[in-house]
């Protein structure tokens, strides 16, 4: 049985803080990484690890392929239009609960939607800095992740099917560049792994957009 409360994805490691119990071992608020996870199990001669622990294991597999691939579709890219297409769409297909994904990019204190896919379009094609849930989160930098966008102020609705979103910025080696949109259909669709795993993409993105700007 075994509890973390972290993740880092960018140095390809499990880097957590966990309470886990394993055997008669019982390690408490420590950082370790996959290896020292498996330490204490050998030495007590089990052969499975902690369920939960198995299945954070195998996310974080999962996030590192995914975003291996989307890297890998932004240098497939002829353009640099094509190339943030191809990343929403493969973004997109990585998950149900991603139902509409778009980049907006910073120009002159506006969002400007420069990529999507979904069932319908978007008529919040240009967001002032200060507005919504998108400009809040390029202002304040921080990522934003609505459980329930009725319940939020700053949402400004684009379909009457979203019931959650986060916004992810993009941040540049000086300002923040833009951001990832995603919508979902289903309440609190998003977690802490969704939030980590998107803040890695969206590295990736700041990456490109900086060598292509
Ligand atoms: N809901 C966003 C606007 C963009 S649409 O979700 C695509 C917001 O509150 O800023």
């Amino acid at each position: 049985m075994g509890f973390c409360s972290s993740f880092d994805f960018s140095n390809a490691s499990l880097l957590q803080s966990c309470h886990l119990i394993s055997g008669n071992v019982i390690l408490q608020k420590t950082e370790f990484r996959q290896n020292d996870i498996r330490a204490p199990a050998r030495s007590t001669g089990l052969t499975t690890l902690p369920r939960q622990v198995m299945n954070e294991q195998s996310k974080e597999k999962l996030s590192e392929k995914n975003l291996h691939e989307l890297r890998g579709v932004l240098g497939k890219g002829t353009t640099r239009k094509s190339a943030l297409q191809s990343f929403v769409e493969t973004l997109r297909k990585m998950d149900t609960r991603y139902n509409w994904v778009g980049i907006y990019l910073v120009r002159d204190g506006n969002l400007l939607l420069e990529s999507w896919v979904g069932e319908q379009a978007t008529e919040h094609v240009t967001i002032p800095l200060g507005q919504g849930v998108c400009g809040y989160a390029a202002s304040s930098g921080e990522t934003v992740n609505v459980p329930d966008v009725n319940k939020d102020p700053r949402y400004l609705m684009c379909f009457p099917s979203t019931k959650s979103e986060i916004v992810v910025p993009i941040h540049g080696e000086k300002n923040v560049l833009g951001e990832i949109d995603i919508d979902s259909d289903k309440v609190a669709a998003f977690t802490m792994l969704d939030e980590r795993f998107l803040e890695e993409a969206a590295k990736i993105l700041a990456g490109f957009l900086e060598r292509t700007s």
